[in-house]
């Protein structure tokens, strides 16, 4: 970039996460609207945090408000979305924290580029397998039902794709786990990190 030099500062992201007593990851949840996503990344962050840890939620939704209020829902602006998002759990992981990341990030291609974001070693991406008939029967927003009348376009499930991760390290399904059960998968699968 012309004009613009990178300034390295004196800590490196160990000594932080030393500083912190843990070791810095992003847990990528993505999956349709009304999956449970938000849900999880929450009673998660929670666990961790009265294990000691210090986690911090990024969730889409949230971000949509400020960082991310100029994108709407096109697969140019969706790639924005996570870009930013992506650049932003990066921060927050050479910084030392565990984020949880609650992102429909439909496409293949989108959550490609947040795994080299923030680095393969440090992505844990995690399928929030919930089918749509039951998103959309749970409907927590009523965004399924104005989607199907049409006063919303490029739905993801209705109108516009979600590309099912084909590797992902964890798969969790929310009609057939509860939340609890959930969580006890994932903070399974992170002990051997995270506790
Ligand atoms: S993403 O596709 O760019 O990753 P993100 O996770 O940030 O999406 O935001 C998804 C949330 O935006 C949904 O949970 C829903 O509340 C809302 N939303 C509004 N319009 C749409 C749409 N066309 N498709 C999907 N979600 C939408």
């Amino acid at each position: 970039m012309p004009q613009v030099y990178w300034h390295a500062g004196t800590i490196a992201p160990e000594q932080r996460c030393q500083r912190l007593g843990q070791q810095a990851a992003t847990i990528w949840l993505t999956g349709l609207s009304g999956a449970g996503k938000s849900t999880l990344a929450c009673a998660l962050e929670q666990r961790l945090f009265s294990a000691g840890r210090t986690a911090f939620v990024l969730d889409g939704d949230n971000l949509r408000h400020h960082l991310n209020s100029d994108l709407g829902f096109t697969a140019h602006d969706r790639r924005e979305n996570i870009r930013r998002s992506a650049e932003v759990a990066r921060l927050m992981n050479d910084a030392g924290l565990i984020v949880i990341c609650a992102f429909i990030s439909p496409l293949r291609s989108d959550r490609d580029m947040a795994r080299e974001i923030i680095g393969a070693a440090n992505f844990i991406e995690t399928y929030v397998s919930t089918p749509c008939v039951v998103c959309e029967e749970r409907d927590p927003k009523g965004l399924y039902r104005q989607a199907r009348a049409g006063m919303i376009a490029e739905f993801t499930g209705i109108s516009a794709p979600y590309e099912i991760p084909l590797e992902p390290a964890l798969v969790l399904d929310t009609e057939q786990l509860t939340v609890e059960q959930a969580c006890a998968h994932l903070l399974q699968h992170l002990a051997p990190r995270f506790l």
